[in-house]
């Protein structure tokens, strides 16, 4: 019998491809559905429902509490509340289980968990306030209940937060015991769902379904099981994946995964169909950023890119003569530039920089628009001191604001070990997203707050004229210590993680530490500089930018930074009379592109005069592209810096 004309379109959907799929309980139909929309299924459950009955966490919590052994309950979600009351009852009494538990201090994360309470007869002691993550819970305990001596259970569901359990025992409570509620747990038999990531890793698999959060999480942890969960997230980026759902895509979001396909009714049936009839189309998109994830190994050519290593910028960082000056443009992607002011009109700046997907589309469209020779990661120097323990807020027009600033001896046992990549982990992922998506020749630069500025911010709680708070903080010898040196740990973690992550160089952003005096800078910075350089991995040349900084260019040749980044005040080649072997980066005044298009292609030719074709110049400016600067005479720049003749 012919097939109907439907069948046969049905049947080019997925056109043979492997289709994986991570489906537990529907497995069988999830199987049909792929093969009936022409692909070839393969599925593993990646989770089980773990009985009531069975929730040893529970019953063993329980049984301590009932002796009396904790003083505060931290209830962190409503699902997790629910499950335990529900697995308590199928062992205990529930009016035993309900007298007991009003027995003790309990603490709400938030409105969900409150419900859970109050459906079941209970009140909250404590219920925190929005928007509920753990650090208000940390600030509800310190002003209502300091945890000082106090044994306290956490009820957890899903992963638990280490940084969490750490702050409560940092501030002296005296056992903390982490109470995990299952309702879905991994299988019980990992054999095929690793089987099925290592199918994906080799490239055998074209398309991906999920259907549960529950699913992305553990996937991905046993991936992380193997050690090779970036890999597989990179190898996801490469396929088509779909969801199920708006809340599945949000789980995939917070993996650093997009769903390209999101059925218009979140059902099983939609989702397979959908992703049948975009596959090919998705794939296409794919396939041409990916030729540059998977570069070929065949050896360089005419027309083909030089290996990275071969770029004009990371030449010049080694100080090997160039072709031509390689440029760049501090802040290139910022508001001046049509493409970021499009995708920041429909979010906030710091959702821009946590959401990696953005900030990669705008990292790269930057470096393409301008046709500079280098990109640099989209993020802020900031974003560090969340995870240091500060609540940090980006006011429209009046930029970063730190709302509780470090003044005393008192905040140095506030401060945080930043673990990298739990808490910065959308920075490396916008990293890794970036540097496959760039062309191959085009090097990637990351960057942090080098540690006076980063202080700067968070002594002043902001922005500062006189930076006076900062000035004064700096004379108390042990205090000015304990903070550079945190900040010089947390920073050194964060640019390793960033070498690794995708970066071919780092910049360091000193943008205040020219309002010290020499001797300031000498034993106060100096000092903490040589110690965050040193502990860089070798190997990814350091950029040390900071302004007014002409008075210290003799102290400056002791960093250990590969390149000095030098602002407008000092022509280069009086700046390279002191400061002798190294390379520069700089400097046009920011201001020459608010002119007119000839003064910009005067100004930058006096720069490139100065320079002298001297191996080791990297074109920039002396400090950030301003708002206001009209894309013509960027353009103009740009063309100046590429076309000029020494
Ligand atoms: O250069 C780039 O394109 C990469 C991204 C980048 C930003 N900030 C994005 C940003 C980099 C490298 C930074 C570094 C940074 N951040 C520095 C050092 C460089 C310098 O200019 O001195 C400093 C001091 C900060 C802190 C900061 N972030 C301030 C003071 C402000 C507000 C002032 C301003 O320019 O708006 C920001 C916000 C910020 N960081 C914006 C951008 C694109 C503008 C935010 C917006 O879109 O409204």
């Amino acid at each position: 019998m012919n097939p109907s004309p439907e069948t046969t379109a049905e049947k080019q959907g997925f056109a043979g491809a492997v289709v994986a799929s991570f489906e537990s309980r529907m497995a069988n139909e999830m199987r049909e559905l792929i093969a009936r929309h022409g692909g070839v299924p393969k599925v593993a459950p990646s989770m089980r429902e773990v009985p009531l009955t069975e929730n040893e966490a529970a019953f063993e919590f329980f049984e301590k509490l009932r002796k009396g052994s904790y003083d505060l309950v931290i209830l962190m979600t409503g699902v997790g509340t629910k499950t335990l009351f529900q697995a308590l009852a199928t062992k205990f009494p529930m009016e035993e289980v309900l007298a007991t538990f009003k027995k003790v201090p309990l603490l709400a994360r938030g409105p969900k968990p409150v419900k859970v309470l109050s459906e079941n007869g209970l009140k909250a002691a404590f219920v925190v306030p929005e928007p509920n993550t753990w650090r208000e819970v940390l600030a509800t305990l310190d002003s209502q209940r300091p945890v000082k001596g106090l044994r306290v259970a956490i009820q957890e569901y899903g992963v638990e937060n280490p940084e969490f359990t750490a702050s409560l025992l940092e501030r002296g409570a005296k056992e903390v015991t982490s109470v995990k509620v299952y309702q879905w747990d991994l299988p019980e038999d990992r054999g095929p769902l690793t089987a099925l990531i290592e199918a994906i890793l080799r490239g055998e698999t074209k398309a991906a379904l999920f259907t549960s959060t529950q699913q992305v999480r553990n996937v991905l942890q046993v991936a992380q099981g193997l050690g090779r969960e970036r890999e597989l997230k990179e190898a996801l980026r490469g396929m088509v994946v779909g969801s199920v759902g708006p809340l599945v895509s949000e789980g995939l979001k917070e993996a650093g995964l997009l769903a390209d396909v999101e059925p218009e009714h979140p059902k099983m049936g939609f989702l397979v169909k959908e992703m049948s009839e975009k596959f090919s189309e998705v794939l296409k998109r794919k396939a041409v950023s990916t030729v540059w994830t998977h570069p070929s190994p065949t050896p360089s050519g005419p027309g083909r890119p030089l290996p990275l290593s071969e770029s004009l910028f990371l030449k010049a960082c080694r100080k090997e003569p160039t072709a031509r000056t390689p440029l760049w443009i501090m802040r290139q992607a910022g508001r001046y530039l049509p493409q970021y002011r499009a995708v920041r009109s429909k979010v906030s700046f710091l959702e821009l920089c946590k959401t990696p997907d953005l900030a990669c589309q705008v990292t790269v469209e930057a470096q393409e628009a301008l046709g500079v020779d280098a990109a640099i990661l989209f993020a802020d120097i900031l974003l560090i001191a969340e995870p240091l323990g500060f609540q940090l807020e980006f006011v429209e027009s009046g930029g970063p604001v730190i709302r509780d600033p470090f003044r005393s001896e008192g905040d140095l046992k506030r401060l945080r070990e930043v673990d990298v990549a739990g808490s910065l982990g959308y920075v490396l992922e916008a990293l890794a997203r970036i540097r496959s998506r760039l062309k191959p020749d085009i090097p990637l630069i990351g960057f942090a707050g080098a540690p006076f500025t980063l202080a700067s911010y968070l002594v002043e709680g902001g922005g500062s004229k006189d930076h006076a708070k900062v000035k004064a903080l700096l004379k108390e010898d042990a205090l000015w210590d304990g903070l550079m040196r945190r900040l010089v740990s947390a920073t050194v973690s964060y640019l390793n993680a960033q070498a690794a992550s995708g970066a071919q160089a780092l910049q360091l952003f000193d943008s205040w530490v020219g309002i010290l005096s020499p001797e300031e800078f000498k034993t106060k910075v100096l000092p903490y500089l040589r110690l965050l350089i040193g502990g860089l991995k070798p190997g990814v040349p350091l950029i040390y930018f900071g302004t007014q900084t002409a008075p210290f260019f003799p102290l400056l040749k002791d960093t250990g930074a590969s390149v000095i980044g030098v602002d407008w005040r000092q022509p280069l080649d009086e700046a390279w009379k002191v400061l002798g072997e190294v390379a520069l980066q700089g400097n046009l005044d920011p201001e020459v592109l608010l002119t007119d298009p000839s003064t910009v292609k005067k100004e930058t030719e006096k720069v490139l005069k100065a320079a002298g074709g001297r191996p080791g110049h990297i074109f920039n400016l002396g400090h950030g592209i301003l708002p206001q600067t009209p894309m013509d005479n960027v353009k103009v720049l740009v063309e100046t810096v590429k076309t000029w003749k020494s």
